[in-house]
């Protein structure tokens, strides 16, 4: 596993990290083959977690809290996330801080993670939504006052899902140590604006959906359904999911010719998956501090992992693919915006 720096927090973080949203709240999960997928993936050299209250309403952060007993002398970082009050994903345009995150709402929601996780201090809180507008209200310094009760080391915000610009004003601001976006094969968008104000600004880039929600892993099909009250069944609707495949194929014949024509050989293109092409495009991007990946299944921990310990190849280090070949991935960028079928989306 290779280690980057969390920005001005001075952490060094597992550049695939762990996400943990699947666990807590989508349909087919397992606690006891996630908890086992958390110890592999510690095993393996992951540090850094990514989960939030309304994960199941607590319980992917009590997984983790379990965990963190059983691994008490390593060094693991913890990243969780206040739910709006108003529970609006994503947040809604003209919405106010004071519905969406009062002060006081903020510290009971810290003080239910710590309990969940059996935690006194927190590595990182981060707001589940953001408006950049709420700037403008002066009780957002709540968030930074957090630090000085010393219940939280850092603090963040995860952007509305495909409105990485709506976030830019928060990082020049100064006020977080971390932004979390959706950045992906298809999502580069926030490589225009916000990366460029968090290189400036020192500000940790957490890149989450490294698979568009399951997509760019190769294994949907045209008749994929998920249970009933599985939200991917109204983030791949309307024929959604249609369209998605139609953009994964042209990414599976991109990897085909890859790796059995132009860069054959003994090389990294060699018997790459689909997944690790969509890791390594994240990875090959310096202003990304890590990568959060949903993992439940150990094999898919192992698969994920194992990415950042492959690079020692000449070709790889240090951009984890080769040029020509992220030329190409540019041509992938989908630009998206949120429609009713889609939503809530978290
Ligand atoms: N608003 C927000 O702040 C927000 C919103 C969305 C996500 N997030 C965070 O970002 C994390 C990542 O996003 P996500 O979990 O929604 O989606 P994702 O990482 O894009 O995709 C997760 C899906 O990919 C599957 N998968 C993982 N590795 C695989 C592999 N090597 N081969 C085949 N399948 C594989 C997982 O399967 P299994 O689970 O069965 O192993 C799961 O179904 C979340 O867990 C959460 O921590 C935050």
């Amino acid at each position: 596993m290779r280690y980057r720096n969390f920005a001005r927090t001075g952490w060094e973080v597992s550049e695939i990290g762990y996400g943990m949203w699947g666990m807590g709240a989508w349909s087919g999960s397992e606690d006891a083959e996630s908890l086992g997928s958390l110890q592999r993936a510690i095993d393996l050299g992951c540090n850094f977690f990514d989960t939030a209250w309304v994960y199941g309403n607590g319980h992917s952060e009590k997984l983790l809290g379990q965990v963190l007993r059983a691994n008490s002398g390593k060094k693991l970082f913890v990243a969780t996330k206040v739910p709006p009050k108003n529970q609006a994903w994503p947040a809604p345009t003209n919405s106010t801080l004071d519905e969406n995150y009062p002060p006081q709402h903020i510290t009971e929601y810290v003080e239910k993670s710590l309990r969940n996780l059996g935690l006194e201090s927190l590595h990182l809180i981060q707001l589940h939504t953001w408006n950049d507008s709420w700037l403008e209200d002066s009780r957002i310094a709540a968030i930074e006052q957090l630090k000085t009760t010393g219940k939280v080391c850092a603090v963040g915000i995860s952007l509305n899902r495909w409105q990485p610009w709506n976030g830019v004003k928060a990082v020049r601001s100064g006020l977080v140590d971390s932004v979390q976006v959706v950045y992906n094969i298809f999502d580069q968008n926030p490589e225009d604006e916000l990366f460029p104000a968090c290189r400036e600004k020192n500000v940790a880039v957490i890149a989450r959906v490294p698979f568009d929600e399951g997509s760019l892993t190769g294994t949907l099909t045209a008749s994929s359904k998920w249970a009933d009250g599985d939200w991917r069944n109204s983030y791949f609707s309307g024929g959604k999911l249609q369209e998605t495949l139609k953009r994964v194929d042209a990414l599976k014949l991109l990897l085909r010719e890859v790796t059995q024509d132009k860069m054959a050989g003994d090389g990294p293109s060699e018997g790459m998956t689909l997944p690790e092409l969509a890791l390594r495009f994240i990875l090959s991007n310096p202003d990304v501090s890590t990568t959060i990946p949903g993992m439940r299944k150990t094999r898919n921990v192992e698969a994920n992992l194992l990415v950042s310990g492959r690079g020692t190849f000449s070709e790889y280090a240090p951009a984890y693919l080769p040029a020509d070949l992220l030329v190409e991935l540019r041509k992938h960028r989908w630009e998206r915006k949120l429609t009713p079928e889609h939503l809530p989306v978290k």
